[in-house]
């Protein structure tokens, strides 16, 4: 049956943000932060603690989390891919760190430079320290149904990295279609061998919109129960290691369908748009999100 409640984890200042070619500087991120806040959002994904020279626009990720006025009830959540990420990440005090994991060999060696048995064992020190430090801890994975260099990922490859990840004490994980090229059935493929290692309620969906797929495959992850999805204000995004893909599914889209089925999320869709246009306005662009363009022309 269909969840009568969702939460959504804005990406948008992480995910959608990292692949921006100029700088975003760090008072517009922390803005973006605090009007996601203001909008009802109770997770928000601010930065990661990767390579400055891999992706530059997250090399402020300092400067962000100390700048973000937290509001009680909202988790703060950052990408941690190794110990040296974890430890410059801890400064900033998160609520919760994310490994992320591919599906895919081909992208765990783009994205993160090593194979996925090799990204478990960098993983598992950082999972025991986020444990032991009172940190909660989730994971991403990959690829779960294509991968720009593979193609179409096998449900079993999904199943085994949830495998890997529950082994090592992850307690959550993403279901990413990182490129945005999955449908409905494909999503439900892989959430289903997700949910060999993990509950529901500890399985969340990630959507790019790549191809016009985003709400379909969330309106599939929902009728199998999930209710915990990321998604990106505006629809920004990207990612640096998947060419040609686009954002997450707008926040605001996935905020107006749940709405109309009368699913609470407790998002002020008014405040959220407004949250969009600011940082749309500072890219220079139109927010990517058919709700807000028609809600802005009412
Ligand atoms: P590496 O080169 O294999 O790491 O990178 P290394 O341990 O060999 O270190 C090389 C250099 O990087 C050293 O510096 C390290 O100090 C430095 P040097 O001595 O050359 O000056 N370094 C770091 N610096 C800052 N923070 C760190 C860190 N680690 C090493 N944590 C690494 C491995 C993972 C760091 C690199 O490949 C990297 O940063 N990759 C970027 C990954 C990334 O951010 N991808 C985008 C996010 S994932 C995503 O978007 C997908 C998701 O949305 C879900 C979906 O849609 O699928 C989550
Ligand atoms: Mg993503």
């Amino acid at each position: 049956t269909i969840p009568s409640q969702v939460r959504l984890i804005d990406v948008g200042p992480r995910d959608g943000l990292q692949n921006e070619k100029s700088p975003v500087p760090a008072e517009v991120k922390i803005e973006l932060v605090h009007r996601l806040q203001a909008a009802g959002l109770q997770e928000i994904e601010v930065t990661s603690y990767v390579s400055p020279k891999w992706v530059p626009q997250m090399a402020d990720n300092h400067a962000v989390m100390q700048g973000v006025q937290r509001q009680s009830g909202v988790r703060y959540s950052v990408l941690t891919p190794n110990l040296k990420g974890f430890e410059a990440a801890l400064l900033d005090k998160p609520d919760e760190i994310v490994v992320f994991g591919s599906a895919s060999e081909a992208f765990s060696q783009k994205n993160i430079n090593c194979s996925i048995a090799e990204s478990i064992e960098r993983f598992a020190p950082v999972v025991e320290a986020a444990l032991a430090a009172g940190i909660a801890v989730r994971g991403a994975m990959s690829c779960t149904v294509g991968c720009p260099y593979e193609g179409e990922i096998a449900p079993e490859r999904v199943a085994y990295l949830a495998g890997l990840l529950k082994g090592i004490g992850v307690q959550r994980v993403d279901v990413a279609d990182t490129i945005g090229v999955g449908t409905p059935y494909k999503v439900q493929w892989a959430i289903e061998a997700t949910l060999q290692h993990y509950a529901l309620d500890d399985v969340s969906g990630h959507f790019h919109d790549t191809y016009g797929q985003a709400l379909a495959n969330t309106l599939a992850a929902l009728e199998l129960g999930v209710w915990n999805f990321q998604t990106s204000v505006a629809g920004l995004g990207g990612c640096p290691y998947a060419k040609g893909a686009t954002g997450n599914v707008a926040t605001e889209d996935v905020v107006y369908m749940l709405q109309g089925m009368g699913i609470d999320t407790g998002i002020d869709l008014d405040r959220l748009i407004d949250a969009g246009v600011f940082i749309s306005d500072f890219l220079g662009r139109k927010p990517n999100s058919r709700a807000a363009t028609a809600l802005l022309n009412k």
